[in-house]
This record gives structure tokens, sequence and C-alpha cells, in this order.
């Protein structure tokens, strides 16, 4: 593939390194370092002079190191005269703050889409959004993939015979329904009201879960603090075998410890964030899947000017 390069932050080499080996090429070479103040230095090691470049980074925790790490790969790209900069962003930080619905609060998923656009990337490749409206927040392409494929691909395997879709949230059914078209199976709603950024107060469920293998989905699991009130509901009710399955392992804060004593028998989600160590050990009914070939795919056709449209699920 003439001219295209790939280049790593340090948020998820090994994703980046997974992508690289689908795609048949090495990464670019840049010396990326911290300044004894702890600001970012890098310098690339290769020429990048008119190359198509792409370079991946999540921006998962520590979000505002890697996030300036990004910006500051795309500046040193552009100024290298690279032709086409695409910022990879498995996990798209700051996403969740994407309204104005209340007064005096900011909308970071358009500030980091700003800032983005500022430093100088040309597109973004993402994969599971928040919310599909922040690609309205760029006016440079947005290709935002889905791991439902992945997902849906792994729950196939499972052979758990007929399952109930379950949305934790209201935020959810569409993701939940998608699922449920490709599945099969009926849907649930989990009516959640939360109290406060780290603290959520789930309340009923809309649908039957009673003797029924659920499968819940969510987009993020942070805390945990949403998809373990959400089991515990449906336990409540009587589900007879409950699988999880997010995009997204933030797993911050509280998150290993409830997910080990919540009633799941199987979580899966991607590696678009990197694990702790000792994660996997602690919650053995954790499995992680990847989206390096979705992603490298996507590359790909970007590169070659391709229809990217067949990897979406809508
Ligand atoms: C909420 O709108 C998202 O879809 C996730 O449910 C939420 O971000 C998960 O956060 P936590 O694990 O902290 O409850």
């Amino acid at each position: 593939m003439t001219g295209l390069r790939l280049f790593s932050g340090r948020s998820n080499p090994a994703l980046a390194a997974r992508i690289a080996a689908y795609l048949g090429l090495p990464l670019g070479r840049a010396q990326l370092d911290d300044f004894p103040d702890g600001e970012i230095s890098l310098k690339l090691l290769d020429d990048v002079r008119g190359c198509d470049a792409f370079v991946i980074q999540s921006t998962c925790p520590p979000g505002n190191k890697h996030l300036m790490e990004l910006l500051i790969f795309i500046d040193c790209l552009k100024r290298a005269s690279a032709k086409r900069i695409t910022a990879v962003i498995p996990y798209f930080g700051y996403a969740r703050q994407d309204r104005k619905d209340e007064g005096r609060v900011p909308i970071t998923a358009k500030l980091v889409a700003n800032l983005l656009t500022t430093a100088g990337a040309d597109r973004v490749l993402t994969l599971d959004l928040h919310a599909h409206q922040i690609q309205g927040f760029f006016d440079i392409p947005v290709d935002n993939l889905s791991a439902e494929p992945v997902m849906s691909a792994h729950i196939s395997a499972m052979n758990l015979g007929p399952v109930t879709l379950v949305s934790p949230d209201v935020g959810n059914v569409k993701r939940a329904r998608i699922y449920a078209n490709h599945l099969g199976g009926d849907l649930a709603i989990i009516d959640k009201r939360r109290v406060s950024g780290s603290e959520t107060q789930t309340m009923a469920i809309i649908g039957d879960v009673r003797d029924k293998t659920v499968l819940m989905i969510d987009d993020i699991i942070a805390t945990g603090g949403t998809i373990v009130q959400a089991c515990e509901v449906v336990r409540r009710h009587q589900a007879k075998r409950i699988i999880v399955g997010a995009t997204h392992g933030v797993l911050c804060g509280q998150a290993v410890e409830r997910l080990r004593k919540a009633p799941i028998d199987h979580i899966a989600i991607t590696d678009t964030i990197p694990l702790a160590d000792g994660v996997c050990e602690q919650l053995p009914q954790l499995q992680v899947l990847t989206v390096s070939e979705l992603m490298g795919e996507a590359i790909r056709r970007i590169h070659r000017n391709e229809s990217v449209s067949s990897l979406f699920m809508k």
C-alpha cells in the first residue's frame, strides 16, 4: 500500500501493533518521550512527506495526556508535510458531555472535535462513538465503525440459544435493537435515572426477562455502576443467565470489584483500551475481543478510497 504510513501514540500500542500486523505494514518510527516537567516530546524518525498518515491513539485514561499526545502527533505530521492525516481513535474520550442539557456545562465532545481539526486532522476514524451525532461536531469526514459484527460473531459462537437483548438505559436502546436485529430475540429496557457522574440509580425494567438468557449491551463500562445495577435488576426479575457486551472497557474506580461481585456469567469487551495488570485474573468471566481487523480493514479502504460503509452496522 504505497504511501500509507501508520503511527501509534502510547495509549494502546498493542492494538496498534495488531492493526499493523493485519495490514502487513510496520508501524512508523517515532520517538515519544516526556520532558522532566511532564510535557510531551515527539520526533518522527521516518519521512512522511506526501504520505497518507494514520495515527492510532485511544483517548482513554489518562485522557488529558493521551488527547494532548494525539494533538501533538497530528501537528508534527502536518509540519512534516504528510499529505493527509487521519486520527484513528478506537476509544473517543470526552464524548459523554455531548450537549448542554443544563446551564453552565461544557460540550467537551465539540471541544475535542475543534482541537483535532485545529491540530490538522483531515479525517477521523473511530469506533462506537458514545452518540452518533458527535460526527456532526466535525466539518471533516468521520467514519464511526461499530463493534457489533465482532461482538455478534462472538455471541453467536457461544451458542446461547434464544437471547433477550437488554439496554441498560434508554440511551442504548438503538444499539440493543441493532443486536436484536442481527441475533434475533426480544428487547427489554432498564429505566435508569442518573444521580451524578459517578452514581446511578436504576429504577425499573420494561420487558420480560424471566427465565431468559439476557444479553446486556452498552458502549462503555467505566465505573461499572450502570451495568452492574442493570444486571442486578434483571437478576431480581429472574433472568436465567446474564451476558454483558460492551465496546469500551474503561474499568475505572471500583469497576473491577463491582463486576467481580455482580451476577454476570460472561463479559465481552474489546481491545480499544488496554487493561490494567491483573484484571483478567480478577475477572475470569471477562473476554477481550480484538477490533484490529475491523479497524485495519477500514484504514485499508480509506487509503484506497474504497467504501467503508459495508463495515458499518446501522
Ligand atoms: C451512559 O450513557 C453510557 O452508555 C454508559 O452506560 C456509561 O458511560 C457507563 O458508565 P459507568 O460504568 O460509570 O456507569
